[in-house]
């Protein structure tokens, strides 16, 4: 009897303060996922409070300084100014927001198994503080069952009971940095709620910000949902990875291939052939569900096969380089290549994970000699602690090379640049496919497609 008495009021109150913005919301982790989101609810009028470990995140976000490019700069400098929108590494105060939005990394351990200490540790804090009311939603991608079987009990060591006093969600983040086009905004959401007053709590939050939310009937739906997403991404990429190794032998030109056969309005999805997987998902999420079915006894083969060749893709791009060069009578041992592009995807300022990193890694211990350019990334640090400089793309540098290796297409970039310049171009990602068609042939460069 009691509990037909607390739930609706619980629940009731809840939304209320949703629906009518007062509620505070905490983000725990503000990064890729966590900052354009938090700015999202802060336009719509909520207040919210990023926690974070870093503090210079937290500094520059309480200065009022953006550093995700899919973050409007503007639209975050206002909803600080507003005090709508502020930072810290003091998780003591999380007890104060009526939502909690955890956005943690979900990274690999190095033998290739999940690793949740990340989402452990803010269960932690936030269990330590739980009070009646609150919704902990969770959207750091992960294996299914982690909300029910890792956060839940963190939460449940108050001695509140889930879906009566306190209400918890996953719903997965589909951000695509870079993407113009689909934005948190216009990017359909999944909830799935531990019990449905939780359901009911998580979608009503997620529709202030979003215009549409599927409901899904449980947490652990939505966590498979969201790795099956991946995978799609990663096992179709290795496909196309595959049929480029299989045209290289076959001496036809995949871009060609993928070209027509994407002409096909039914049936088939482009895909692009590249240097390989790279950023915090596609390379990540997929061995986070082989290491749940594991425990069913279930080997799931086609999410190990697309790591495979995925991660061969690099040790493909070396070969490439190599057998170009040779084929000029030049040794890869003491090349000059120049590279062109470290992030992993176009347009972007991500590198975790590049595949590009790889390549160049592979090349320096083969004995070239590297530089690139990146416009989005002016430096990074490569695991073996060497300090990289982006260098401008200028005539000379173009022309002392010995090889142009472009492993990423951002738009920004000049292509005829390399062709006019330099003596040799790698491209494995067909960006100079406009550039050589207005060149009509008068490139200086030979040029060598994935
Ligand atoms: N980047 C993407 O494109 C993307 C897309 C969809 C989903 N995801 C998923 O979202 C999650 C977050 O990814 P991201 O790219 O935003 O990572 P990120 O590294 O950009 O951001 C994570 C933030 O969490 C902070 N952090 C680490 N430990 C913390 C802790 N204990 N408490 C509070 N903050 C802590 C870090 O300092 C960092 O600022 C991951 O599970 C990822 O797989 C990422």
């Amino acid at each position: 009897m009691q509990l037909v008495e607390t739930l609706p009021v619980r629940l009731s109150a809840l939304k209320r303060k949703i629906l009518d913005r007062s509620a505070l919301i905490g983000v725990a982790g503000i990064g890729y996922v966590g900052l354009p989101l938090a700015v999202e609810k802060a336009k719509v009028g909520f207040t919210v409070v990023g926690y974070d470990r870093n503090p210079i995140r937290v500094d520059q976000i309480n200065q009022g300084l953006n550093y995700i490019r899919d973050v409007n700069d503007r639209e975050l400098a206002d909803v600080v100014d507003a005090g709508r929108f502020s930072a810290t590494t003091d998780f003591s105060t999380i007890g104060r927001c009526d939502v909690v939005i955890v956005c943690v990394p979900t990274p690999l351990t190095p033998n290739m198994d999940p690793d949740i200490s990340y989402i452990r540790n803010v269960g932690e804090m936030v269990g330590q503080q739980l009070r009646p009311g609150q919704l902990v939603c969770l959207e750091s991608t992960t294996y299914p069952g982690t909300t029910n079987e890792v956060l839940l009990p963190l939460l449940e060591r108050s001695g509140l009971v889930v879906g009566e006093d306190f209400f918890v969600c996953f719903s997965p983040e589909r951000v695509d940095p870079g993407n113009a086009r689909y934005t948190t905004k216009n990017t359909n959401k999944v909830v799935g709620g531990v019990t449905p007053a939780c359901l009911e709590a998580g979608m009503t939050l997620y529709q202030q910000t979003i215009m549409h939310v599927l409901p899904v009937s449980s947490p652990k739906v939505a966590e498979l949902t969201k790795v099956f997403e991946n995978t799609f991404r990663a096992v179709n990429i290795a496909l196309v990875n595959e049929m480029a190794m299989l045209c290289d032998r076959l001496g036809i030109g995949i871009w060609e291939v993928v070209d027509a056969a994407s002409t096909k309005p039914f049936g088939i999805m482009r895909f692009d052939p590249g240097p390989g997987v790279g950023g915090h998902c596609i390379p990540l999420d997929p061995f986070y569900l082989a290491w749940k079915a594991r425990e069913y006894d279930f080997h799931v083969r086609f999410i190990e096969l697309a790591g495979e060749i995925n991660v061969g893709m690099p040790y493909f791009v070396r070969e490439r380089v190599v057998r170009a060069l040779n084929e000029r009578g030049r040794a890869i041992k003491g090349a000059h290549v120049f590279v062109l592009g470290v992030a992993y995807k176009r347009d972007i300022d991500d590198f975790r994970e590049s595949p590009a990193i790889k390549v160049m890694d592979l090349l320096l211990k083969d004995g070239a000699r590297i530089d690139y350019h990146d416009p989005h990334v002016p430096s990074f640090t490569d695991r073996r602690g060497n300090a990289w400089h982006s260098i401008p793309l200028s005539k000379e540098g173009l022309e002392r090379s010995d090889c142009v290796l472009i492993l990423t297409d951002h738009t920004s970039v000049d292509y005829a640049k390399p062709l006019q310049w330099a003596p040799l171009v790698v491209d494995t990602r067909n960006a100079t496919k406009t550039a050589r068609q207005q060149l009509d042939g008068k490139a200086r460069a030979g040029v060598v497609l994935l």
